[in-house]
């Protein structure tokens, strides 16, 4: 995936998300608040994850959200690491007895089981969309 490239073999999480984020809001106009970037340094499997994560959230809010806002935080502490991408937007129905098969959801699922990890949609609609993904560090 071109976008793993991007992550330098130092495991520059912060770096590659900033840079991502910056370009991605000048692209789609949809403004992006940064409230938390990783200040400690992440294995390069965990960054990949939370790095193509956040590049399918964005593209989700970018194409079914109509958000004038995403916020943005990754956090890393003892506990691990935790990312949020939260939109004002449209919202949908997530329905849990049925999860959504789509591609993305999907996708974003696997990148953070596959290091261990846990990663959760909120959505209420009307009222805008949080995707949340919590990993050991590691
Ligand atoms: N941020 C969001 N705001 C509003 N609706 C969303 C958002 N994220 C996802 N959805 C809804 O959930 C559905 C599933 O998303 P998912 O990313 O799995 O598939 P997709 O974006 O439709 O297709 P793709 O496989 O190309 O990602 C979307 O079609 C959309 O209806
Ligand atoms: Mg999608």
């Amino acid at each position: 995936m071109a976008e793993e490239l991007r992550i330098r073999s130092n495991g520059d999480l912060a770096s590659a998300l900033e840079d991502y984020l910056a370009e991605w809001s000048g692209r789609s106009g949809i403004a992006v608040e940064i409230w938390a970037l990783p200040g400690q340094a992440v294995s390069r499997r965990v960054a990949q994850a939370v790095y193509a994560t956040v590049v399918e959230a964005l593209a989700n809010v970018e194409r079914h959200s109509h958000a004038r806002l995403v916020s943005v935080a990754v956090t890393t502490g003892k506990a691990g690491l935790r990312m949020t991408v939260s939109d004002d937007g449209a919202g949908f129905a997530v329905d849990e007895a049925a999860p959504n098969a789509a591609r993305g959801l999907t996708a974003m699922r696997a990148h953070f089981a596959g290091v261990g990890g846990t990663l959760t949609v909120n959505s209420v609609p009307g009222g805008g969309t949080t995707v949340t993904g919590v990993v050991r560090a590691g």
